[in-house]
Parts: C-alpha cells; sequence; structure tokens
C-alpha cells in the first residue's frame, strides 16, 4: 500500500470561489485522492483557506466586519460549499490558526539561524487617517503619464504604465479617500532566496517527470531577468502572523506581520498538525506524512494548483523548506493547470463574473458540474465554459450513455426476471470480447488517472460506459429473451454487474451518482476491478437490486437559455 499525501493550492478567503478556481485545483485533487483510495492507498488530502493579507482585510471592511470574525465566518462557508461539492478533504484548515502562526515563526527562525534572512530599509506610504502603512496598489492618484485619475501606486489601468506610488498626482489612500500621507521608513525582512539559485536549479532538474507547464514556468522564473531575486516576506498590517523568531521577539519588527505568501504554504504542513490536533491524534501522525525523519520518506507527495501558482511552489516555497535545514517532505509532482474562460471571456471574482460555487449547485447537483469541469480540464491550453457545451456533454454523457444505460438494463431485469440478478446461460464471443475491451480499457484509464492526465482519464472512462452500451445494444437481450431466456439472462446479469463496475470506476468523477449506483445494486463491494472478468461476477445470481431512480436529467433547451440569461451579467 503506497501512502500519498495531496494538497490543493490553498483559496483565498475574500468570497466565494468561481468554478475556474475549483477545476484549476481542488477538484482535480480530489478526483486524484479518491481514485488513490480507491487503489487501496493511503491518502492525506489537505486543503485551506488562504486568510491573510490585503485582500482578506479589504474583503472584511467591505463586509463591514472584523476582519477575523469575517474569516471565521467565510471559512465555515467555503467548508459547506466544498462538502457540498464532494470535495473529500481528510482537513480543510485556516492559515490563520494558531498551528500555522507557529510553525510559520519556526521557519523563520531556521532561516535566519541558516543566515538567509536580512534587513532592509524601505521607503513605504503611510496613512494617518487610516493609521497604517499603504501597500502601492492602495494608493490612487492622477497618473503623470495619461492623466487618468483612478491610476494605482503600482500601475495606471488605463495607459499600462509601471507607476511608484510618489509618482502619482495628489495621491490619496484608496482605502479612506484620504489625502494626509506621508513617506516613511520602515524596516522589512527578505528571504536571501538567490544565494539558493543553485541548489533550487538542481531540486527541478531532478524532476523530470514534471508536466512541461509545471518545469517551464519554474525554469522562466529560475533564469529570466529578475527571476530569483530576495524576496520581502514581511508587511506592515495588522492582520497576519506576527514577525517573530520562533517564539522570540524580533527586534525592529514590531508591529509588522510575515507576508501572505510566505505563511500560505507553510499551512499546507500546519493543516496536518491541525487535523492531527482536531481529532486528538499524536504528534507522530501528522509528522509520519511531512517529516522525512519521521516516515515520509515513502510518502509521495503530490501539489495540485493553478498556473500563476506554479512560481510559488517551485521556487518560493521550496527556498523555504531547503534553507531551514531540516527534513520536511518536499513536493515529487506538481501538476499545474491553465485558466477556464467563461463564455467568451474570463471568470472574474472582482467582476463577479462567472459561474459560483454556490450557484452552480443551486442549479444542479454536483456530479453534473464535476463532470463538465474535469472533462474539460484545462490542461494542454486554457479552456471554455458555454451553456452549449455544458448541455451537450451532460445530456449525451450522463444522460444518453451512463444513465439511459443503468436504468435500461435495471428496467428490462425488472420486467422480466424481477428484481433479482437472474441465473442461467455462458458467455459466448461477445461477453468474451467485451471483458476484452474493457480489461484493456481499465488499464488505460488506470494508467491516465495515475499520471494525472485528467481529460484522457474522463474519455477513457466514458468509453467504457459507451461499451457497456453498445454490448447491450447488439446482445439486445429483449430479443434474445423470446427464444433464449437463458441466453438472455446472462446478458442481463453481465449487465447488471457493469453497474456496480461503472460505479467503482466511475466515484472519483461523480461520487455522488455512484453511490446511488451501488445503493441500487444494494452492495457495497467497491473493490478495484484487478481483474475485470471476476469483477463482473461480483453480483452473483440471485442477489437482489432495485431500480433507481433517473441519474441524471437532460437539461433542456429552456434552461439552458435562462441560466444563460441569468449569468449573462454580473453577480449582485
Ligand atoms: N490563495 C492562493 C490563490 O488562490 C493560493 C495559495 S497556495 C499556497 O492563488 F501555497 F500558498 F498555499
Ligand atoms: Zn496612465
Amino acid at each position: 500500500m503506497a501512502r500519498i499525501l495531496i494538497t490543493s493550492a490553498i483559496p483565498y478567503i475574500n468570497g466565494i470561489k468561481h468554478l475556474g478556481n475549483l477545476i484549476g485545483s481542488q477538484l482535480p485533487a480530489d478526483l486524484y485522492a479518491r481514485y488513490q483510495r480507491g487503489r487501496g492507498n493511503e491518502v492525506m488530502f489537505l486543503c485551506a483557506t488562504d486568510e491573510h493579507g490585503t485582500p482578506a482585510e479589504l474583503a472584511a471592511a467591505k463586509a463591514g466586519k472584523p476582519v477575523a470574525e469575517y474569516c471565521a465566518e467565510m471559512h465555515g462557508v467555503q467548508a459547506d460549499i466544498a462538502q457540498r461539492f464532494g470535495l473529500s478533504f481528510d482537513h480543510f484548515g485556516r492559515s490563520s490558526s494558531p498551528q500555522n502562526k507557529a510553525l510559520t515563526q519556526h521557519f523563520a527562525g531556521k532561516l535566519d539561524d541558516a543566515g538567509l534572512i536580512r534587513e532592509v530599509s524601505e521607503k513605504q506610504v503611510y496613512s494617518h487617517a487610516d493609521g497604517r502603512f499603504l501597500p502601492d496598489r492602495y494608493i490612487e492618484g492622477t497618473c503623470p503619464n495619461c492623466g487618468y485619475d483612478r491610476a494605482r501606486g503600482d500601475q495606471c489601468e488605463n495607459c499600462t504604465k509601471q507607476l511608484d506610488p510618489t509618482d502619482l498626482i495628489e495621491p490619496r489612500s484608496a482605502i479612506s479617500g484620504s489625502t494626509d500621507l506621508e513617506v516613511r521608513e520602515t524596516k522589512h525582512l527578505y528571504l536571501r532566496q538567490s544565494s539558493m539559485k543553485d541548489q533550487l536549479n538542481a531540486w527541478i532538474d531532478s524532476k523530470t517527470d514534471w508536466p512541461i507547464l509545471t518545469t517551464s514556468i519554474a525554469k522562466k522564473w529560475l533564469h529570466d531577468g529578475d527571476g530569483l531575486q530576495d524576496r520581502g516576506i514581511t508587511r506592515d498590517l495588522d492582520w497576519g502572523v506576527p514577525v517573530k523568531k520562533g517564539d522570540q521577539d524580533w527586534p525592529g519588527m514590531e508591529g509588522k506581520v510575515f507576508y501572505v505568501w510566505f505563511d500560505a504554504p507553510i499551512e499546507y504542513i500546519a493543516c496536518a498538525k491541525e487535523w492531527a490536533d482536531a481529532t486528538g491524534k499524536a504528534d507522530a501522525e501528522w509528522e509520519r506524512w511531512w517529516r522525512t525523519d519521521k516516515g515520509a520518506d515513502d510518502v509521495r507527495y503530490v501539489q495540485f494548483m493553478g498556473k500563476d501558482n506554479v512560481p510559488f511552489h517551485t521556487l518560493s516555497f521550496p527556498a523555504t523548506i531547503l534553507g531551514s535545514g531540516e527534513p520536511w517532505k518536499m513536493v515529487d509532482h506538481l501538476k499545474s493547470f491553465n485558466y477556464l474562460n467563461y463564455d467568451g471571456g474570463q471568470f472574474s471574482t472582482s467582476q463577479g463574473r462567472g459561474v459560483f460555487m454556490d450557484q452552480a449547485l443551486d442549479i444542479l447537483p454536483a456530479d453534473y458540474w464535476r463532470w463538465w469541469l474535469l472533462s474539460h480540464a484545462p490542461e494542454s491550453s486554457d479552456s471554455e465554459f458555454t451553456w452549449e457545451n455544458f448541455q451537450q456533454s451532460v445530456n449525451k454523457d450522463l444522460a444518453d450513455v451512463l444513465g439511459n444505460f443503468v436504468s435500461r438494463i435495471t428496467k428490462f431485469c425488472r420486467s422480466k426476471f424481477g428484481e433479482a440478478v437472474p441465473q442461467g446461460g455462458t458467455y459466448g464471443d461477445r461477453e468474451q470480447a467485451l471483458i476484452e475491451e474493457l480489461t484493456r480499457r481499465v488499464r488505460a484509464y488506470e494508467g491516465f488517472m495515475e499520471a494525472m492526465e485528467v481529460r484522457k482519464s474522463a474519455q477513457e472512462l466514458r468509453a467504457i460506459w459507451v461499451a457497456g452500451n453498445e454490448y447491450l445494444q447488439s446482445a439486445a437481450p429483449w430479443s434474445t429473451f423470446k427464444e433464449d431466456p437463458e441466453q438472455a439472462a446472462v446478458q442481463v446479469r453481465l449487465g447488471l454487474n457493469l453497474i456496480r463496475l461503472y460505479a467503482v470506476l466511475s466515484a472519483p468523477f461523480i461520487p455522488e451518482t455512484t453511490a446511488r449506483m451501488l445503493s441500487a445494486m444494494n452492495t457495497m463491494d467497491t473493490a478495484w476491478p484487478d481483474d475485470v472478468a471476476a469483477a463482473l461476477s461480483a453480483l452473483p445470481a440471485g442477489h437482489d437490486f432495485a431500480v433507481p431512480d433517473v441519474l441524471f436529467a437532460k437539461i433542456t433547451d429552456e434552461q439552458r437559455e435562462d441560466w444563460q440569461d441569468r449569468f449573462a451579467g454580473v453577480r449582485t
């Protein structure tokens, strides 16, 4: 039995995620976790909310709530939606947890001991009215280049010119609008990751099986222009992990917090401790996943994320871990995704464009979305959600192919043999050919799932469903029955067993539906079909079953148009 540690990039706390976020990390990670559990492996699947930084502060301010309260509430909301989407995390943690706070401070201390931290004095804009330093993008003013009066301190949106806050004419705080600003000296900690360039390069070179998308992004940041510069790991903010060296104060760093991108990936580790603490387990239980000196040397660690996250996971976080000099488990395989677009444009949280996770579940059950998203995962390039395409996939793949198969065979059996697996008859050439095809396809499916080839896995699974339909169509037990009921019986018996087989194979994609299939087949036998022929006799003659309700309803043109209109504008 292998042990597999799986993490999904941890979603920002500032609002409900859209379907583009979902397919970019959490959903494919769940697919992989469910598959590995189905194969009998030991899995630890972790995710959390990313709660620090200015976006969280601003979202809380907008909601009129103290930031800690806002985060606690939104964590609950995200956890609930994740559960309703069938995301099977072993723990859904919080980057603001005491465990992550302690571990983040611990890492900073180790990095400092290793001489990898230096202090830098910087000039930064302080707002008297807001009582805080302002990040560049929270300073607004008139662009010196084009005169646009809402240019930001980092860039003018109108003419795209890169700016410094001090370039702005009549600068003001984007938070309060106050013009009572002052440039002040402030000290920050920098992680000297440039000194780890060779070490990181060698580590990346050792990863020969990473997807090209992952390696090319990592290499680009490592070698191009300002790739691996030292980076500031502290900020002048209130909300975050206070800057400390282990549990010691850090002179000169009072009132400062670590940068959100420093503490967020550390939450992958802290999350496992949160899991252990929440379930009353000893530290050894989480450390065997994360400490190579405590059992994690035989763990395979896989990360899932969108492409914009790749530099942080191939360079910054590894620099933190390597720099600590401690035996933490490092990622073995990193699966990254391109973007999913929405109907001719981009999904956008700030503009509320697209379909958000809660809205999706208001319309249709999770499995409809899971199937479409996974079978259209943006792997080799960006992909696009359109309502037409969604309708077509659901109606064809789920309703016509899988749903119809299940309904036809169970109803036919009920009408001719009753609601129990019929006995009699023996396999002929047609059955042998089907078993051969399925054996070949199941092995291919395993290969794609193992390799995290999400789209190819979906295609192969669909082909497995189609094979059953074609068998049924050509065997035609409804005709055979008249001359040779024994032969019809063996065909139906095989068909009913296919339903169980399909449930086991399809569970990573559509877990709710496959649970219904298994319950209709009155079985808890979810053994993986290492031997397809044997798996097809799991339900013996005489075994009772029930005809399930329709598995998937077709999407009508009317519904499609209605949803298309409803989601054409922005979320209010
Ligand atoms: N919150 C980030 C995003 O949504 C992802 C953070 S992943 C971690 O893009 F590694 F930092 F945890
Ligand atoms: Zn401009």
